[in-house]
């Protein structure tokens, strides 16, 4: 009788929906913000250095993410491929995460340490170089650009205002990190990093 009520009137049956479908969600969501595994970082897994940093703002600036993914699923075709699939606690210290589900190119968590730096720079400069069939832009301007060095401190003020565990050291030496050196090489130290806490990669 009371089911039929509910089935009956168009406006409670919608808020009802809203609130069932809100539970489920919260009983979803809200255990991962307190689980170790998703909120502590993996093992190696360190706030990014300063040039790092700089790097992965670059990516996210030139929209490498439409084209690549970072988050290998845990399927063999994948792992085989790639290497040890993502966890949680890798990306802690990503905001915002680079997962990304469109894969135009290969995906590049487990990309770091694959290739030689030159590789990456004769890559970026133009890929058809390196990949004849390749149809990724190339990103020459990166090498003329210099790195900003008191944005990077601010930066890292920022972040450490958030939670990322940054030393005092580590802030009042980051300008100096990055001092002189190019976009380019900073997206490729970032490169260089990815996945390497995962020593046993292929
Ligand atoms: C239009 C799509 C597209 C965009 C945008 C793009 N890529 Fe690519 N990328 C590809 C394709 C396709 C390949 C495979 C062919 C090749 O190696 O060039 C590739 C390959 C790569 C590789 C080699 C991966 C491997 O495992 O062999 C790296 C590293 C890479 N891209 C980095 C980047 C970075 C960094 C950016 C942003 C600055 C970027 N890509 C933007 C399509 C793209």
């Amino acid at each position: 009788m009371r089911h039929e009520t509910i089935e009956k009137s168009l406006h409670l049956m919608m808020v009802l929906i809203v609130v069932a479908i809100s539970i489920g969600g919260l009983v979803e969501i809200i255990p991962l913000m307190f689980s170790a595994d998703t909120s502590e970082p993996a093992e190696n897994i360190t706030p990014y250095p300063p040039l790092r940093l700089a790097g992965r703002d670059i990516y996210v600036r030139e929209g490498c993410y439409n084209c690549h993914s970072q988050m290998i699923r845990p399927f063999r075709s994948e792992t085989e491929r790639y290497g040890p699939y993502t966890t949680a606690g890798e990306t802690v210290y990503d905001r915002p995460f680079q997962f990304g589900s469109k894969r135009t190119g290969p995906d590049l968590a487990r990309v770091g340490a694959r290739y030689s730096d030159d590789w990456h720079r004769l890559h970026l400069m133009n890929p058809r170089d390196l990949v004849p069939e390749s149809n990724m832009p190339g990103y020459p301007w990166l090498a003329e650009n210099a790195v900003d060095g008191e944005l990077i401190a601010r930066k890292l003020k920022a972040l450490r205002f958030l939670g990322d565990p940054y030393t005092d050291e580590q802030v009042a030496g980051a300008a100096a990190a990055v001092e002189g050196r190019t976009e380019m090489d900073a997206l490729i130290a970032y490169l260089q990093g990815l996945g390497t806490n995962r020593r046993n990669r292929r």
